[in-house]
């Protein structure tokens, strides 16, 4: 499981260097491919890489574009050098192959730079000097046939392909990895509603339903209206609506379980809760805590873990936000799909439902409970539900009604729960499973 980051956004690669300047990006580039496929610290912790945070910013920025191409469009860049390459070269000289592929018919760098500058990588490289003549015939090779690089087929691992198809059928698993290539618009969510429409002027942005803010611009986030008065922070469209479904208003207690790095906390606390804010990670909780301060809301913030939290209260409204396989937020977190291995889901279904039965714990009497995971597979979202119901007595599904809070009406089953699939709204949002409870 790899904890959640709030999303970046990419400047539009439109002039990519091109150049012997551009070598440096494309270096870091290939530490971020690297680390984003390495399955430890991943795409959120390679994005603070030092080979990253030294270049200019227009360097960087082609480096982080040039990278979610390559794992946007993995599965069929794999499959185009695997037809290629007979006997498979080290990884170093697999992640230059990527990286050219997708410089050349991604990014559409002039075909000369994606070739000779992943050369000169490879060239970087004393021990790799051997595989420079490969890495020149495979990219001109490819140059002279260009591959196909949006099959739904190879979009995503088969073995997850799979599962969604089981879960979905074949049509739904064939949109959701349709959505894999498509760089995703920025959703904010709104400190005050009343603002919206004025904030859509200020970013050329649309109100979705629920009141989310989605905009297509891009660049530093830190520039735009409103940041500095901390009057939005981001948040998927998909990842607003669970706080909403809450419903937790002025002169309730609210507990976020599972908190950081907080824009669920943020949104009970704009709704005028007085929220607890709880999460097992104490530096993820830095996060939170400069989250309330930049959008002048306030919260208890307290590290622990959330099944054990020593802590006697009960609250009238708690959120379990629980950690999980992440599947659905690949279209800003696409290395996901490549990392997830078939035995985590199964590993964090039991830590889903050990923190189920401390939320039915925490929620007082009368009380409500919104769970959710950002995650596709069933075991995660409705396996939980029916499971929770089973053995946790005086506790009731609510049902959400249909297009409640901005939840796509295409989005809701029959028993009143939510499953987000990435192809629910145009544009897309993130996969999400939600359910709501009311303790009896
Ligand atoms: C999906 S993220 C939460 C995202 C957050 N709700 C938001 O909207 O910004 C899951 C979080 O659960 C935390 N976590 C994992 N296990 C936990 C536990 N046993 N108790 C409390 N927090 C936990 C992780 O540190 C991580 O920050």
């Amino acid at each position: 499981m790899r904890a959640r980051r709030a999303p970046v956004t990419e400047l539009p690669p439109a002039n990519p260097p091109n150049d012997a300047a551009g070598l440096p990006a494309r270096a870091a580039a290939l530490d971020l491919l690297t680390a984003a496929l390495s399955g430890r610290a991943g795409l959120d912790e390679g994005l603070s890489h030092p080979a990253l945070a030294a270049l200019d910013g227009r360097d960087r920025a082609f480096a982080r574009a040039l990278v979610m191409a390559t794992l946007r469009h993995l599965g069929p860049i794999d499959a185009a050098l695997q037809a290629r390459v007979k006997k498979p070269p080290p990884d170093k000289v697999v992640q230059v192959l990527r990286l050219g592929v997708a410089q050349a018919f991604v990014l559409h760098t002039p075909a000369h730079a994606a070739v000779s500058s992943a050369v000169d990588l490879v060239a970087r490289d004393k021990s790799l000097q051997m595989f420079k003549g490969l890495v020149n015939a495979v990219l001109r090779g490819l140059l002279r046939e260009p591959p196909q690089l949006d099959d739904p087929e190879l979009l995503a691992p088969g073995w997850l392909l799979a599962r969604w198809r089981a879960a979905f059928g074949p049509k739904a698993a064939r949109e959701i990895a349709a959505m894999i290539p498509r760089e995703p618009a920025t959703d904010l969510s709104l400190k005050d509603p009343a603002t919206a429409n004025d904030l859509a002027a200020a970013l050329q942005g649309e109100v979705l339903p629920g009141g989310s803010l989605r905009t297509q611009r891009r660049g530093d986030l830190a520039t735009w209206p409103g940041f500095a008065e901390g009057t939005w922070w981001v948040q998927d469209a998909a990842a607003a609506i669970p706080a909403r479904l809450l419903g937790a208003q002025a002169g309730e207690t609210a507990l976020d379980m599972c908190a950081a790095p907080g824009g669920k906390t943020l949104q009970l606390a704009a709704a005028g809760a007085q929220v607890t804010a709880l999460d097992r990670s104490a530096p993820r909780l830095r996060r939170v805590a400069e989250n309330l301060t930049r959008t002048g809301l306030s919260a208890e913030a307290v590290a622990a873990d959330a099944a054990a939290w020593p802590d006697p209260r009960t609250f009238d409204a708690v959120l379990l936000d629980a950690p999980c396989s992440a599947t659905g937020a690949f279209r800003r977190h696409p290395d996901v799909l490549w990392a997830a291995k078939p035995s985590d889901v199964a590993g964090l279904a039991a830590v889903q439902s050990r923190l189920l039965d401390a939320a039915a714990r925490r929620t007082r009497p009368g009380g409500r409970l919104v769970y959710c995971v950002c995650s596709l597979e069933p075991e995660e979202g409705e396996g939980q539900v029916a499971a929770f119901l089973g053995r946790t007595a005086g506790v009731v599904l609510d049902p959400i009604a249909p297009g409640e809070d901005g939840a796509p009406t295409e989005s809701l089953r029959p028993d009143g729960t939510l499953r987000i699939l990435p192809q629910h709204r145009p544009g897309g949002l993130d996969g999400f499973f939600i359910a709501r409870f009311r303790k009896a």
